[in-house]
């Protein structure tokens, strides 16, 4: 495959700073962005192009930064949107302007961020627009609500907007990884919400200590799960051959978590058929 032009939001930690690593290292050319330059200088020194990007910004001034990326190599060929973070706690303590946060990151920004791709994507009847979702887009674990609401809602919008934009020649592949040594759960970038509520507060408490003590020992591995991600952008090593899927789920929890819930929904189906399908009018 020719050299791609990627360019990738988050990449101050976890993901996409690895992302920004591996695609310099395979010869690719890689813009990251960050919503603090500072953070991603080194990937700079790397010879990664570098542009802030806030994903919460408004669709202006998203345009304005997604146009100078363009820019800046004369086009786009992926698009990668990984920034997000996580607000946990339950449904009861969390404020509706925490959970708007959260969907203004993860869902509204990823949402701004493919809007001013794809007019670009479109003309050129080429791109692949990665979303990283989670195994949260599958399973809503308690206490957070916020963050596997986002995912479910992200795995809605990228599951029509890839049959909405196939026949253009984008291809759409939307990631679920499971729990990976990120970032992500660090005291900096997790918004845990304890609760004040009595019944919940033990298992709550439980929960965020749950949270705080799985950081940065989460069984997977970033850079394999880069490694297997840019293989399948570029249909090499794993996915040499091979039809890349839609929807990747990506490590062994997701893998068994998943399966669980395919196994759960097809068991209903069986077992309620006659119930689900007596609902149509009679003729
Ligand atoms: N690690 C896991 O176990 C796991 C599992 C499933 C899915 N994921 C997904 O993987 C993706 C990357 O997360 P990660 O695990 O690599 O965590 P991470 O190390 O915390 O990285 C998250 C990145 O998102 C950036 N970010 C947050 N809000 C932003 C905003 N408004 N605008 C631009 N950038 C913003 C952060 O930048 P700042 O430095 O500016 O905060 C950081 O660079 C996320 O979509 C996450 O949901 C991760």
């Amino acid at each position: 495959m020719s050299q791609l032009v990627w360019l990738v939001t988050g990449c101050s930690s976890g993901f996409g700073e690895i992302l920004i690593q591996q695609i310099l290292s395979r010869g690719d050319l890689a813009i990251a962005t960050a919503r603090n330059l500072d953070k991603i200088q080194h990937l700079g020194k790397l010879g990664a192009a570098t542009l802030e990007l806030d994903v919460t910004d408004s669709q202006e001034t998203i345009n304005d930064t997604v146009a100078k990326a363009i820019a800046e190599y004369g086009r786009i060929d992926v698009v990668v949107n990984n920034a997000a973070h996580v607000t946990a706690g339950a449904w009861e303590d969390v404020e509706y302007d925490q959970l708007l946060a959260q969907f203004d990151t993860n869902v509204f920004g990823v949402f701004k961020v493919t809007r001013a791709v794809l007019p670009h994507f479109r003309e050129r009847r080429a791109g692949v627009m990665v979303f990283i979702s989670s195994l949260s887009g599958w399973h809503g674990h308690a206490f957070t609500g916020p963050y596997a609401g986002s995912k479910f809602a992200l795995e809605g919008l990228v599951e029509s907007l890839g049959r909405e934009t196939e026949g253009f020649g984008i291809r759409t592949l939307l990631v679920e990884p499971g729990r990976f040594r990120t970032m992500l759960l660090s005291p900096s970038n997790l918004r845990a919400v304890t609760s004040k509520i009595p019944d919940y507060a033990e298992v709550s408490r439980a929960n965020m200590e749950g949270l705080a003590k799985e950081d940065r020992k989460q069984p997977g591995d970033t850079n394999k799960a880069v490694k297997v991600i840019l293989d399948l952008v570029r249909r090499e090593g794993c996915a040499l051959g091979k039809e890349v899927p839609f929807r990747f789920p990506l490590g062994r929890d997701a893998y068994e978590t998943i399966g669980e819930k395919c196994k759960e929904n097809l068991h209903l189906l069986e077992d309620w058929h006659d119930v689900i399908t007596s609902t149509d009018h009679d003729v």
